[in-house]
């Protein structure tokens, strides 16, 4: 319960005890943290990304620029992303650029941009640690809110000299962390930065049900999960959200502006008008059905009638129709279904539909999709591809949500 959900950033700089870095990573995870790893490059003199990519599950970042495809890796995001940035080892190098900001690689880029702890642990030789230099940064550091410093021990050292300069040991490093986890809350903490304060989010969710007759109806999958946790999540960030929701199980969250019961793509449709110029963010997250029957028989439809055919109208496209008359503060975000061509499919409606964002679910992803509790997911916006590894269709929503506000700048 204390790992689980915990986002950690590890940060691992040049230093021999880097090789330790990776029993940390495997450790972490084990107990159940998220851990995404963020090596300078001297860093990958003593360890390799295949290696703590494979353990963290996630790719390894020491570039501003992706090699292949020449994306940017966004540290604002990232710095935003993490619980907790660990940065172990800690080299005397790392330890003055923090002390003195500079930015010359994408850790100390993340380290500037970051709002949560930031723990180090340094790790060098005797003298280094005993330099003026080195106690004035470590000063300086200490002092910093927010900031915490594990270790250095007393040892060998890799100069084959005896002293102080040792990295602390992963296990005390993680012990430390279990211990700051277990004492700030059970559960993982809701990022309670606010930054949608004021801010009006309409959220559609679940399915739509279009009436074949009075008992029967064409309905698909959609639980409405990933719509309710976005509605969450904006609730968190200081949001007033209007949830416009499909028929499901859920119960609503506390705190709404309003919710509103819908059945059919008509009611929907009616109900997001109500609000169309009133909200700043429009979140689209309902599988519409995107056919009706011509004809809603009233009562039930007999055996004896043989209905063998239904006719079919088309649904109104909802987000389409937001798209088409979106005033210019307003944000749009919609998903993407697909089964094939994903990337393009989702590039062409957030183009049709006038999207700001769009959000691609892949029908055929293990672990994610209707029902499912996790979820896995490819956001495309202005800051270019980015890819959400599978996890809680909660943290999802978190991870939607902290993107979409660095995308979102009201005018
Ligand atoms: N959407 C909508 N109204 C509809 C259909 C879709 O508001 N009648 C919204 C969904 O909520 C989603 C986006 O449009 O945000 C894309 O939905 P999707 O089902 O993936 O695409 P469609 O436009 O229906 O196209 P297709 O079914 O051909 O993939």
């Amino acid at each position: 319960m204390v790992w689980n959900g915990r986002k950690l950033l590890l940060g691992i700089t040049g230093s021999i005890a880097a090789y330790k870095s990776t029993w940390i990573v495997r450790h972490l995870k084990s107990k159940g943290a998220d851990v995404q790893v963020v090596c300078t490059p001297d860093a990958l003199g003593f360890v390799t990304p295949l290696t703590l990519s494979t353990l963290s599950e996630r790719p390894v970042y020491s570039e501003f620029v992706k090699s292949a495809g020449g994306e940017w890796v966004n540290h604002v995001e990232l710095g935003m992303w993490a619980d907790l940035i660990l940065i172990a080892p800690c080299s005397a190098q790392t330890l003055a650029k923090m002390a003195g900001g500079l930015c010359d690689n994408l850790l100390m880029a993340v380290y500037l941009s970051a709002r949560c702890p930031v723990w180090f642990a340094p790790a060098m030789d005797i003298d280094m640690w005993k330099h003026p230099a080195t106690a004035k940064n470590v000063k300086e550091l200490t002092s910093r809110a927010n900031h915490r410093m594990l270790g250095p021990a007393n040892g060998a050292l890799a100069s084959g000299l005896n002293g102080v300069g040792r990295m602390a040991e992963p296990q005390e490093l993680i012990d430390a962390l279990e211990a700051h986890w277990a004492s700030t809350n059970a559960d993982v903490l809701p990022q309670a930065t606010e930054d949608l304060r004021n801010k009006m989010v309409l959220i559609t969710a679940g399915p739509t049900r279009e009436a074949i007759d009075d008992v029967r109806y064409i309905s698909n999958h959609s639980s409405g999960k990933m719509g309710y946790a976005l509605a969450e999540a904006c609730l968190e960030q200081g949001a007033r959200v209007v949830l416009i929701s499909g028929p499901v199980t859920l119960t609503p969250p506390q705190g709404l502006y309003a919710f509103v019961a819908v059945e059919s793509a008509h009611e929907m449709q009616k109900a997001v008008e109500s609000y169309r110029t009133k909200f700043d963010i429009g979140i689209f997250c309902a599988a519409v059905a995107d056919f009706r029957p011509v004809h809603k028989t009233t009562g039930k439809i007999k055996k004896q009638d043989a209905v063998t055919r239904i006719e079919m109208h088309p649904n109104p496209d909802i987000l389409a129709e937001v798209g088409r008359n979106k005033q210019p503060q307003q944000f749009l975000v919609g998903f993407a279904l697909e089964s094939a061509d994903g990337i393009a499919e989702a590039r062409r409606k957030k183009s049709t539909k006038n999207c700001d964002m769009m959000i691609l679910n892949r029908i055929n992803n293990k672990g994610a999709g209707f029902g499912a509790d996790t979820n896995r997911v490819t956001l495309l916006s202005a800051l270019g591809i980015r890819e959400l590894p599978l996890a809680s269709k909660k943290d999802i929503a978190r991870d939607i949500i902290q993107h979409l506000i660095l995308c979102y700048i009201p005018s």
